[in-house]
């Protein structure tokens, strides 16, 4: 367990919040649950029990074990009860601005003053939860992966005015759950991972809209060829099209034509309420498992494309002080399982190589997504190439 942080409110136990309260749990920390009504509450806990003996049968932990963890975990619908004694919560609501500034609000209200409050957002400004309470300082985003208790990543957000305290506190707790925690250090949309997967995700879109490439022919040759463990429209399904809608809106609202969405593509979708692997459908059929992505089709999509875009959103990042190197390709290969960060391919690609394919990519769409980075322009000119220059994104 970290330093004081003992006692833990998960607020919100849908999808995301029963799987972080059992986390914690699992770790000796007690978590307070809450959520809107006692029937949603009792179905956490059985989530979170069903869960907890699929970790048993596994063998990776004992009986004895997840039975302690559940009983560290006590649900209530009361935020006095819920928070009065915590160290830290952690939101988990749904992504709705005004539903989460008035939990901040309630919490900060009921919470002691030395409690640290975080949000699980995924979109939505860190910096206005915190002006929602009287402790912006511990105030800060805590952004877990799907599903909490196996994915490794947390991205850790700095709010306007979370302090280095908050900060360090967060990325020690989110140690201690054997986690790995990266630092955003400012609160920009789409925070590292979404940001650039966005970016890829939009790509690919534009790619079939303008019908060079097949739906499948983009998948099998991202995953056969480029190694990517799933193609993105089988991703995109999986991760669900009104999340992967509603973060690429999010992303064009805030950076503009770069992230311009494409027409035609996921909304009719969204609009037909086929919103990929949890529906049944999506773009692709999921009634009868995964899809079938045919491996004939694997030269179709030039996947160079797909690190280019990404290589180029990666370089904004650095470009705007928002994280570095080794915090994005940590990122990008725990929270979407790549098999390589795209600084680190960049470097051995040679940065020459992919500020090549950009300029090319623009010269012939002239869209703002392949418009190259200055700083990766600059960093070209100054001869900074890559692994074998012994200096690219990284100093080798
Ligand atoms: N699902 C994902 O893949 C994912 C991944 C990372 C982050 N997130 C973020 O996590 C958050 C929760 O997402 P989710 O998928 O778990 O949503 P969900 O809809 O499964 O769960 C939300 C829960 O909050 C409860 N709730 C609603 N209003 C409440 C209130 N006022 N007080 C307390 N509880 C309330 C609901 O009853 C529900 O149980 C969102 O901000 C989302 O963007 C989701």
């Amino acid at each position: 367990m970290s330093g004081e942080i003992k006692n833990i409110a998960v607020i919100g136990t849908g999808v995301m919040g029963s799987g972080i309260a059992q986390v914690f749990a699992m770790k000796g920390y007690n978590v307070n649950i809450l959520d809107i009504s006692e029937e949603i509450l009792k179905k956490a806990l059985q989530n979170i029990a069903w869960s907890l003996n699929k970790f048993v049968e596994k063998k990776r932990i004992r009986k004895e074990d997840a039975e302690a963890a559940l009983s560290r975990i006590k649900p209530t619908t009361l935020y006095e009860e819920a928070v009065r004694d915590i160290d830290l919560m952690v939101e988990a609501v749904p992504e709705n601005i005004e539903i989460k500034k008035e939990v901040f609000r309630k919490v900060d209200g009921l919470a002691p003053p030395h409690a640290i409050l975080a949000s699980n957002t995924s979109t939505l400004s860190i910096s206005e939860m915190g002006r929602a309470t009287r402790r912006p300082d511990k105030v800060v985003g805590m952004h877990w992966f799907n599903p909490p208790q196996l994915m490794q990543l947390i991205e850790v957000i700095k709010g306007e005015g979370t302090s280095d305290e908050t900060v360090n506190k967060i990325m020690e707790v989110a140690k201690t759950l054997g986690k790995t925690p990266i630092l955003c250090r400012k609160d920009v949309r789409g925070f590292i991972v979404n940001r650039i997967l966005g970016l890829v995700f939009n790509e690919a879109f534009w790619t079939y809209y303008r019908k060079e490439a097949s739906m499948e022919g983009i998948d099998s040759s991202v995953k056969y060829s480029g190694g990517f463990p799933m193609g993105w429209f089988e991703l995109c399904d999986y991760v669900g099209l009104d999340i992967a809608y509603e973060v690429g809106r999010v992303l064009y609202e805030a950076y503009g034509e770069r992230f311009k969405p494409c027409p035609e593509v996921i909304e009719p979708l969204v609009k037909e309420k086929k919103l990929g692997q949890k529906t049944g459908a999506g773009f692709y059929d999921w009634s009868k498992g995964r899809p079938r992505i045919p491996f004939e089709l694997s030269d179709e999509y030039d996947y160079e494309r797909s690190w280019a875009v990404a290589v180029n959103e990666a370089a904004w990042i650095i470009h705007d002080g928002v994280a570095d190197p080794e915090s994005i390709d940590t990122g990008m290969k725990l929270g979407t399982g790549w098999p390589q960060g795209p600084c680190e391919y960049a470097d051995k690609k040679g940065l020459n190589n992919i500020l090549q394919k950009l300029t090319q990519l623009y010269d012939k769409y002239k869209m703002e997504m392949y418009n190259p980075c200055p700083l990766l322009v600059d960093y070209v000119k100054n001869g900074w190439l890559g692994k074998t220059a012994g200096r690219g994104f990284y100093k080798y």
